[in-house]
């Protein structure tokens, strides 16, 4: 009927609304074994199954994707651009991790062709992995965000970044005063918050790196630009949070330091969250505040198990992330397949019906964007993955002998990587497609 319309035939599967308890999300479930995607200006038109839509399309107007999946892009609420190249850093947990490892590669992107260059690279990563929006940490320098939000900008994707505030307890090479913190985290408020698909996160690192200076700066940036978010780690590892009971002896606990400086609430992001006490569960969701549950990082670094039923319990809102290059895959299936494992060490058995979730709407309500992406109700913008489900030969065995769709996608967050990626669309548009192996705008 329109020349504008994009046509997709495939399997679907995604959720149609918010949960509140895990036993709910299968409830808001969607599967259509053989379903017409309808898109239009980069938005979602309709999902209906092939047998209604047949009538009244040209079916030589169709893409056939039959025997793909296709589920929403998946969403990443916590990861570092700038640690692509230190992925996989040998030996250390957290603190002696960043001092060997992390704070000499950021230092790297004082130099905008390198910011550039690494841009580029992250980008391609998450799109062909199947991610299409994302929470991302820069550096200290702003140099580091434009080379991103350009980046992105010209892939129309959905994007909040920020670069990192830290005044103290880092090398001078990547330390700030409070005030230049707080001119160029405006400056780039001003250069991209809100601008298309993209967004600003003010990013103090963690309360180790901050003073109550640089932290009464964020509160000011927060008061001035209420809709920015903010993107932090918190109660990560042991000795890190020994540590900011002795910096902060006046606040009571961890999460105190942020919330004495109005710094929780919602698009208040905190990573990690593995050793929190009762009242910071508390705190959290009486701000509603979120968390970023990153299994590939906590298990790499050895920093501890996130306690998933607890934070259903809480009614806290939480999304997963892979915390590259603390984590160790970019890819969500196989970051899914680490969230089950850590369910497992605590008698937490997390469904693939609760995972695809965590990965997908939950994600997006972890944001605070659950309006604009998660789904394929009408009206949302159209970031998917065609997910080829089968492409090993152990894979294509595992599938065969698999009963239902909730078995097969288990599998696929047990034995898929992004070989399982073949497409992946940002605003109605195929930005990846693993046979031609390069990213297009
Ligand atoms: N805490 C402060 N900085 C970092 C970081 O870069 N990665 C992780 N995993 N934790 C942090
Ligand atoms: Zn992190």
């Amino acid at each position: 009927p329109y020349a504008s319309e994009t046509l997709l035939r495939a399997s679907f599967f995604d959720f149609t609304a918010l949960a509140s308890q895990p036993d709910d999300i299968a409830a808001h479930a969607r599967y259509l074994e053989d379903g017409l995607l309808t898109l239009r200006e980069g938005k979602v038109v309709s999902l209906e199954s092939w047998e209604i839509a047949e009538g009244r399309v040209d079916a030589a107007t169709v893409i056939d994707l039959r025997g793909k999946l296709i589920v929403p892009g998946f969403v990443d609420t916590h990861i570092h651009y700038p640690q692509t190249e230190m992925i996989g850093a040998f030996g250390e947990q957290l603190l002696e991790w960043l001092n060997q490892y992390t704070f000499p590669v950021e230092s790297q992107y004082h130099c905008p062709d390198h910011a550039a260059q690494m841009s580029a690279f992250f980008l391609q990563q998450l799109l062909s992995n199947g991610t299409t929006t994302a929470l991302v940490f820069g550096t200290v320098h702003k140099q580091s965000v434009d080379a991103l939000f350009h980046a992105a900008q010209l892939l129309d994707m959905r994007l909040i970044a920020g670069k990192v505030m830290m005044d103290r307890n880092a090398p001078e090479y990547l330390t700030e005063t409070p005030e230049e913190s707080y001119q160029d985290s405006r400056e780039l408020i001003e250069r991209w918050h809100q601008r298309g698909r993209l967004s600003y996160a003010l990013t103090p690192r963690f309360a180790p790196t901050s003073s109550p200076e640089l932290l009464e700066k964020v509160r000011q940036l927060r008061e001035e630009f209420p809709d920015t978010w903010l993107h932090t780690h918190l109660s990560e590892n042991q000795q890190e949070i020994a540590w900011v009971k002795s910096l902060f002896p006046a606040r009571d606990g961890y999460l105190d330091v942020y919330h004495h400086h109005q710094l929780t609430g919602k698009r208040s992001v905190f990573a990690h969250c593995l050793h929190l006490e009762e009242n910071e569960w508390q705190c959290l969701h009486d701000t509603d505040s979120s968390i970023a549950f990153c299994p590939t990082s906590n298990m790499f670094l050895g920093s501890g198990l996130f306690n998933i039923k607890r934070c259903w319990q809480q009614g806290v809102r939480m999304g997963i992330g892979t915390d590259v290059g603390a984590g160790t895959t970019f890819n969500m299936l196989q970051t899914l397949g680490e969230a089950y494992k850590v369910g497992q060490l605590q008698q937490y058995k997390l469904s693939a019906c609760e995972a695809f979730y965590h990965a997908t709407l939950g994600g997006a309500h972890a944001l605070d964007i659950d309006d604009k992406i998660g789904n394929f109700n009408p009206g949302k913008e159209a970031d998917f993955v065609v997910i080829d489900p089968a492409v090993s030969p152990l894979q294509k065995l595992r599938s065969a002998n698999s009963k239902d769709i909730w078995e097969r996608l288990f599998v696929m967050m047990t034995l898929g990587d992004d070989r399982n990626i073949a497409q992946t669309w940002v605003s109605g548009k195929p930005v990846w497609q693993r046979d031609r192996e390069e990213v297009t705008a």
